[in-house]
């Protein structure tokens, strides 16, 4: 289980996951870094700032969605289920579901422990009664539930499209991981974005104010000092592009004259031009949604979309 917060400056107790994951990343080419080590405590903040953003859609869309169909979710998942979020977050979305199907209790899932913390708190005052037993963790990684939740009936809840993060095979990897951790009889309530037009899913990743640039650069400064880095920050840009024949927005830091810097006693160069593919968004089609869920052992039971069809959120029981 890997702890991000309070993580100390200078790297002598740097998170050895995250040197490992961006040594290897610096190292690999194309250089990639795994999403995941956007979010310490400044990075959740400005992904908060992104979901307001006029451009970014997804969040007030399916928290739209999760407002309207809360008669839809308690028929078809009824009461007394635990219900299990996957990357809680600041979790804003979670009341609306809360309110709507009656829980057992509530286990938020993230990797920003303080964050966690705050808004677990906030959820347990608005919700008395119900107990809220946050874990601290990468859901990605092994998991053990509470055993407070033990013989209740899981409601897993994967909000925000955050499988998109993920290359296929490991979205189905995790899929199953959750089907297994939240036994039979489990549901699945899951966010999943959906292709649309390109200029439109450009700007919801490339936004007029740079919110979104500073999310990306954050980065940057996190590595520099949580892992004795001296990466130039003023050599870097953000970009990001729609990859068409992978359905998905990529984000990448593209060097812009040639760069030599230092992460944890490595040496690394990049010449201009030459970029840092830090994330995937993949987009879903008509029959990819179903197709990702079936093949992660989950068969889809409803789907709700907004008017225009930018998002949808599935329903779907283990199999
Ligand atoms: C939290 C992974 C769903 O991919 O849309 C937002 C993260 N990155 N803007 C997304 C993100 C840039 C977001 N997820």
């Amino acid at each position: 289980m890997l702890l991000t917060d309070d993580a100390p400056a200078h790297g002598h107790h740097a998170n050895p996951a995250f040197c490992r994951d961006i040594v290897d990343g610096l190292s690999s080419t194309p250089k990639a870094t795994p999403p995941i080590w956007f979010y310490d405590r400044h990075g959740s903040e400005l992904f908060e700032q992104i979901t307001d953003l006029t451009e970014y859609y997804p969040t007030r869309t399916e928290t739209a969605l999760l407002a309207a169909h809360g008669a839809d979710f308690a028929s078809a998942v009824g009461a007394g289920r635990a219900v299990v979020e996957f990357g809680a977050g600041s979790a804003r979305k979670t009341p609306h579901l809360l309110r709507a199907i009656d829980p057992a209790a509530y286990v938020p899932i993230d990797i920003s422990g303080d964050f966690l913390r705050t808004s677990s708190a906030e959820l347990a005052a608005a919700f008395p009664g119900l107990p809220v037993l946050p874990l601290v963790g990468d859901f990605n990684g092994p998991l053990t539930l509470p055993a407070a939740i033990d013989g209740l009936p899981r409601l897993g809840f994967f909000p925000g499209s955050t499988i998109g993060n993920m290359e296929p095979d490991a979205a189905v990897d995790l899929l199953r991981a959750m089907r297994r951790l939240l036994a039979d009889d489990a549901m699945l309530l899951i966010g999943m974005d959906r292709i649309k037009d390109r200029d439109r899913l450009i700007a919801a990743y490339d936004d007029a104010s740079g919110v979104t640039a500073a999310f990306n650069m954050n980065l940057v400064t996190r590595i520099n000092r949580e892992l004795d880095g001296d990466m130039p920050a003023d050599g870097l840009i953000h970009r990001a592009l729609w990859n068409d024949e992978k359905a998905r927005i990529e984000m990448h830091l593209e060097a812009v004259r040639p760069l030599h810097f230092h992460v944890a006693g490595h040496c690394f160069h990049m010449e201009t031009g030459e970029t840092i593919h830090t994330e995937s968004s993949h987009k879903y089609g008509e029959r990819d949604r179903r197709l990702l869920l079936r093949a992660g052992g989950w068969e889809p039971v409803e789907e709700w979309t907004d008017p225009q069809e930018l998002f949808s959120l599935i329903l779907a029981k283990a199999s």
